[in-house]
């Protein structure tokens, strides 16, 4: 990244930040927008917020829109993506001040990974944190997976509207046989869709999980081992070595139909209750941190060096693959580690191509990272 500018993106009425490699450290009091700014380059890389789920927060109190403008070099181009982000409409995006078909086309062209304080959800909230967590990332691996995510989240709203109205029916008088054939037609649209996503969950985990293990291990070398695993509701309908470090590659074919006899053995259960389940919008990843789930045993420490792991891990994953070195972006991570972890961190930070860090004051920020640092209060920015 060469450059971010926002227009009333969150508090920012406008802010001009010049990037350089290496670190660059934000430092300010509590409130200022240091967040914002990374919030606002995740976004870029994204589409989404790691903290809200809907745009209206983004923008600026009073104002109708919020502009995010970021130069970026991929792969040797400079690339210039401009987001407009108008709530309750369609963003508008541009790439070299051209317009682009859909915001979806920016995906891809800035990877970043972002670490902040609201990951600790990772290893102590719902599932629903975790498969978020391995979806973003799938996306950032290859865009084309936000289609088919958005592919099997409309499948499954449709397949479980009609599960509720066939279940009632059902319940009332006899079956209906149109809505259990059109049941079929679903069981089939939820299994090729649901399929994609699984393979492609299964396969990043197996690639994910060693580098998440060593860098636990590297922030927290005093810590017991630990394991990360696709806990999947097709249980032991699973192939063996699916999902596995060096084992078989996950395959949609071969899952698509295992998830379509799935769905066909759990179909009594599923018109009773009038919900889908089996399928990726069921499953979850494991934390294990020595023989126990790190999440309800781990300590905070733990649960928060964990978290970090993830992220580093994935880290590490895009910058194996191509698809042009992705940004670190960490927020506010050095005050809750202890004296080693900090170091430790440090040095994986010290050596990524371009890392953000934000921290409330100066002492947290180690003195590995040195390299450009800004000061940031009420409305500025200063290069510090
Ligand atoms: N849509 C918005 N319009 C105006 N102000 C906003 C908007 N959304 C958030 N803010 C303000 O932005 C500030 C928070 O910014 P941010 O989270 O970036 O702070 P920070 O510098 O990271 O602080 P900390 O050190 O506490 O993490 C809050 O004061 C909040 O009121
Ligand atoms: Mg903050």
């Amino acid at each position: 990244m060469r450059h971010l500018q926002v227009t009333d993106f969150r508090s920012w009425e406008h802010v001009d930040l010049p990037l350089e490699p290496g670190p660059t450290v934000l430092v300010g009091p509590n409130g200022r927008g240091k967040t914002n700014l990374l919030e606002a380059i995740g976004y870029v890389a994204t589409l989404g917020s790691h903290r809200v789920s809907t745009d209206a927060p983004l923008v600026r109190h009073g104002r109708g829109r919020a502009l995010v403008r970021l130069a970026v070099v991929n792969e040797g181009r400079e690339l210039t993506v401009e987001l407009e982000i108008t709530p309750g409409k369609a963003n508008r995006a541009r790439v070299n001040r051209g317009a682009v078909g859909r915001p979806r086309d920016v995906l891809g062209i800035l990877r970043t990974v972002l670490f902040s304080p609201e990951d600790l959800a990772l290893v102590r909230g719902d599932p629903g944190e975790r498969r978020r967590f391995l979806d973003d990332l799938l996306v950032q691996r290859a865009p084309r997976f936000a289609g088919v995510r958005g592919d099997y989240e409309k499948v499954l709203r449709q397949r479980n509207a009609l599960l509720k109205t066939a279940g009632k029916k059902r319940s009332g008088s006899r079956d209906d046989p149109y809505a259990l054939s059109t049941l079929d037609v679903w069981d089939n649209h939820l299994a090729t869709a649901g399929a994609q996503l699984l393979a492609a969950r299964l396969n990043l985990v197996a690639d994910l999980a060693p580098h998440a293990s060593a860098a636990y291990a590297g922030v927290a070398p005093d810590s017991r081992p630990t394991r990360v695993e696709y806990r999947s509701s097709l249980g032991g309908a699973l192939p063996e070595g699916y999902g596995r470090p060096g084992g078989e590659r996950a395959e949609p074919e071969k899952l698509a139909q295992i998830l379509l006899d799935a769905l066909g053995e759990s179909r009594a259960t599923e018109l009773e209750r009038g919900v889908s389940m089996v399928g990726p919008h069921r499953d979850d990843l494991d934390l294990v941190l020595g023989e126990a789930p790190a999440k309800g045993y781990a300590s905070h420490g733990e649960s928060w060096s964990f978290a970090l792991a993830l992220r580093l891990g994935s880290y590490e994953l895009l910058r194996a693959e191509s698809g042009g070195e992705p940004v670190l972006l960490l927020d506010d991570v050095f005050a809750e580690l202890d004296r080693r972890r900090r170091a430790r961190l440090a040095e994986v930070a010290a050596s990524a191509e371009q890392v953000l860090v934000t921290a409330a004051v100066d002492e947290d920020v180690p003195g590995e990272l040195k390299g450009t640092r800004f000061a940031v209060s009420e409305g500025e920015v200063r290069r510090a």
